[in-house]
């Protein structure tokens, strides 16, 4: 089948020279497309910037912002029978992008962010993908509660929820530890290398359909 995977951070720029941007170092969506490749699968990465080599074999789109994210999976999505959401996308951007790099003037520098698009929430209701759709959680608490918030409020079939809080694990680590979240019920799987659980999740998630709409 066709898998689209978006991986890695967005950058949002502040000026000309700076912007906004997190601790993504893409490992995990990168993994998870290599194990999709490695499967037989046709697999669209959508990436934001990273250090990470693009695999063989793979239609790669890299982009830099939340806005070209957006506008590349809303691109590709119908093509695809599975979409997995694993970028760090920013939610907030700034407001005004000064076309000339901002002057050191005042003792302080206010910048005002507005909303990014919400991508996963836009699969449905916007792209209107009807396969297969996984979001990611990076939460710091209440971990499998606000997964579950952002499987019904975004239409997922599954979210892998993973805790952000610990070093260990999650961002710019080797290791994972997620948890899967469905609708009735939770799956934790054991800590692992990012390419042992992409192996395991894509085996399974061969094996996924898309929940009917009532
Ligand atoms: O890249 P690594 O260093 O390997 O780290 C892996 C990871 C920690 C980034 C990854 O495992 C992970 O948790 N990815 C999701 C990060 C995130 O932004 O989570 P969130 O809970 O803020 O967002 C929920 C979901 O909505 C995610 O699927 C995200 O891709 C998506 N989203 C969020 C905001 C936005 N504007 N558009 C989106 O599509």
């Amino acid at each position: 089948m066709t898998i689209l995977i978006t991986a890695g951070p967005t950058r949002e720029a502040i000026d000309p020279v700076r912007y906004l941007t997190n601790r993504s170092s893409g490992k995990m969506g990168y993994a998870l497309a290599e194990a999709a490749q490695r499967r037989g699968h046709r697999v669209i990465l959508i990436s934001g910037p990273t250090a990470i080599d693009v695999p063989d074999g793979i239609d790669f789109i890299p982009v830099e912002s939340a806005a070209d994210m957006a506008q590349a999976v809303g691109h590709w999505i119908t093509s695809a029978e599975l979409a997995i959401f694993a970028a760090a996308v920013a939610d907030y951007k700034p407001a005004n992008v000064p076309t000339q790099k901002i002057k050191k003037t005042g003792e302080t520098l206010t910048l005002e962010l507005v909303k990014t698009q919400d991508i996963l929430g836009s699969a449905r209701s916007q792209f209107g993908f009807t396969g297969v759709l996984v979001g990611f959680a990076a939460e710091t608490e209440n971990v499998i509660e606000n997964a579950r918030g952002k499987l019904i409020r975004k239409g997922c079939d599954l979210v892998v929820a993973n805790d952000v809080s610990r070093k260990d694990i999650g961002f710019d680590s080797s290791e994972n530890e997620i948890t899967l979240v469905y609708a009735e019920h939770t799956s934790p799987l054991p800590k692992s290398s990012k390419e042992d659980l992409s192996q395991d999740l894509i085996e399974l998630l061969e094996n996924l359909h898309p929940k009917k709409e009532d």
